[in-house]
């Protein structure tokens, strides 16, 4: 595994729509390890895999509840949103800019696993504000196009 380099919103990558994941091979498999261990060690909640420069639509989450288990979504789709929260949000690729933004509660996932095998999944709270934030990279927006208000440096989100 290696840590791959976070690309800075001023990036063209992060501002295009992704292709979807056709191979589910090594290739792919040592891209999610390593974004795996680059999102550990940036101590971030998600990363999409433009972020470290690859347009293709894969993103890890980590939910962060009683097991550390981070999250693979390949070909993710949202299939379900309820609900709305509004939460401070920030991005590795956008360091130093936090802001309110207003995401659905709840939401039902769709997506592949490293193996091409499609599962679902139900998230909710942060989970489904970082899910929702992520798969935004994949279409090539930023949070910041979401935010109604920007606030001073914090380390929420
Ligand atoms: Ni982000």
């Amino acid at each position: 595994m290696a840590i791959r380099k976070i690309v800075n919103k001023s990036d063209p990558v992060l501002h295009c729509k992704c292709k979807p994941v056709e191979k589910f091979d090594e290739r792919l498999h040592i891209l999610l390890d390593d974004m795996k261990e680059t999102l550990a060690k940036a101590q971030g909640v998600g990363l999409a895999a433009p972020q470290v420069g690859i347009r293709r639509r894969a993103v890890i989450i980590d939910i962060g509840e009683e097991e550390s288990e981070m999250i693979e979504l390949v070909n993710p789709v949202i299939l379900k949103r309820s609900g709305r929260q509004r939460d401070v949000e920030g991005c590795l690729s956008c360091p130093d800019e936090w802001g309110y933004v207003v995401r659905p509660a709840k939401c039902t996932v769709r997506a592949q696993d490293r193996n091409g095998e499609f599962f679902e999944m139900h998230l909710e709270g942060l989970a489904c504000r970082c899910a929702c934030h992520e798969l935004d990279h994949l279409e090539g927006k930023l949070f910041l196009e979401l935010v109604d208000e920007f606030v001073e440096l914090g380390d929420e989100a």
